[in-house]
């Protein structure tokens, strides 16, 4: 395996892109230096890179490809939809069988609005919530890492560069699944917190009676609450994990499965909410998602598809099912090599992570970087252990051997040291938060 073309390709690429990709997650910084670096193609589970090289793929697309590249239904209906063209001056009739097949899904939901990426349905989330409550605060889950590249959520992170003073003091911090960290917030602060931004559920499980207790919390103390199903959706249940756990949030926003890697993004909730968006009223000003390529009729099409072959196939099923099978498997495997305290498997069986502890038992990016690199070496790319419905058993089952001879290299760089065994730096986190 060699990576000529890729670090040649990728060192063009920083010389023309910042960070060079388009996703710090992306970027050679995220990477053991032994790896692809630039990407060809992808075909159902696996990917090819620029030098020939191919692997099973793992958490493909920043997650936001969930069943699999190139999923025929889905380029076909993109396809059909490029014979009728791609923007018009007044809306696509696409925009409603979109909109009436979401909220046919996500009943909890009464209006939708469609934007292209996670962050920006988050920000307008926080700005209908502002407008609604005529507060400026916003509470965040602590322990959820991502919400939005807006100044409102990054002001939290050490990549603040850029971000006015006036931004940061606004977006206060409760850690999850404790109900009296929220309280205290809503008690330090009457009547300023506008809303509540969570993922219903992340490594761990909503406690019993938590998701409720944060709904009561909101309605208690007049905020909006928005549960965050960029992740969760189109995962835990094909009803968002809203329907799973049975709480129905303001408003909630998804993202990345939901058109199966094509640029769709979701704002969706309660009528009288969105519908400050709406210019009905004389008091409705809120300008609300409102973009040139908001309704791009192909990323709609992709949606739909995407959403009927949930619809129709046993998907969710699937990830769970595969994701057990490798969970199960990587466990003993792990076990087997005495290595339980240090490769934690984490996370619900659709959304299975790694985790790398060094010899004191801590997380070490060192340690990280070696097991992304020797299952590179045996052909698996595994940011995360996160399944699509292209993985096949024989995905699976070639995963498990890649893991197994994984650790055994990453048992002896626990005794030997690592720097022995890393090629080149260890990779480093996007950011710290502060
Ligand atoms: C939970 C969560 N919310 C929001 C986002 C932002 O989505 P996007 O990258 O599409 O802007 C992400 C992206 O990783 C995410 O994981």
């Amino acid at each position: 395996m060699d990576f000529v073309r890729s670090r040649e390709l990728s060192a063009r690429l920083k010389s023309v892109v910042p960070g060079g990709s388009h996703t710090y997650a992306k970027g050679d910084d995220q990477y053991p230096e032994f790896g692809p670096r630039v990407i060809a193609r992808g075909s159902g589970s696996h990917v090819w890179d620029v030098d020939g090289n191919q692997f099973i793929e793992y958490g493909m697309g920043n997650r936001a490809v969930t069943l699999g590249h190139v999923y025929p239904s889905v380029v076909e209906a993109v396809q059909k939809s490029l014979a009728l063209g791609t923007n018009f001056t007044r809306p696509a009739a696409i925009e409603l069988e979109c909109a009436e097949t979401f909220l046919g899904i996500i009943d909890g939901a009464e209006m939708v609005k469609f934007t292209k990426d996670g962050s920006t349905a988050d920000t307008a989330a926080l700005k209908l919530a502002r407008a609604y409550t005529g507060r400026d605060m916003v509470a965040i889950a602590a322990e959820h890492p991502f919400f939005s590249y807006d100044d409102w959520f990054i002001c939290t992170t050490t990549m603040d560069g850029g971000i006015p003073e006036f931004e940061r003091g606004a977006t206060l911090r409760f850690s999850y699944n404790d109900l009296d960290s929220l309280r205290a917030l809503f008690t330090k602060h009457p009547g300023q917190i506008a809303a509540v931004f969570l993922e219903p559920a992340r490594i761990d499980e909503p406690l019993p009676g938590y998701l409720e207790g944060v709904q009561a919390l909101c309605r208690e103390h007049g905020a909006v609450s928005v549960f965050d199903e960029m992740i969760t959706g189109f995962r835990w249940h094909i009803g968002g994990a809203q329907k799973l756990y049975g709480v129905t949030p303001d408003l909630s926003t998804f993202g990345k499965a939901v058109a199966n890697g094509f640029s769709v993004s979701v704002l969706c909730g309660r009528r009288d909410i969105m519908r400050l968006g709406s210019r009905e009223r004389p008091n409705d000003n809120v300008f609300l998602l409102s973009t040139t390529h908001g309704a791009e009729t192909p990323a709609l099409a992709a949606a739909i598809a995407t959403m009927q072959v949930y619809k129709s196939e046993p998907v969710i099923e699937h990830l769970h099912r595969q994701g057990e099978r490798l969970r199960q498997a990587v466990v003993q495997v792990v076990a087997r090599h005495g290595l339980s305290e240090h490769v934690p498997i984490m996370g619900r069986a659709c959304n299975l992570l790694h985790g790398a502890r060094g010899p004191d038992k801590k997380p070490s990016q060192a340690f990280r970087t070696l097991f992304l690199q020797e299952l590179i070496r045996r052909g698996v790319l595994a940011p995360s252990f996160v399944m699509s419905y292209s993985h096949t058993d024989e995905d699976v089952d070639r995963t498990i051997d890649a893991v197994d001879g994984a650790l055994s290299v990453y048992a002896r760089a626990l005794n030997d040291g690592v720097d022995g065994y890393l090629v080149g730096a260890p990779s480093r986190t996007v950011f710290d938060r502060k």
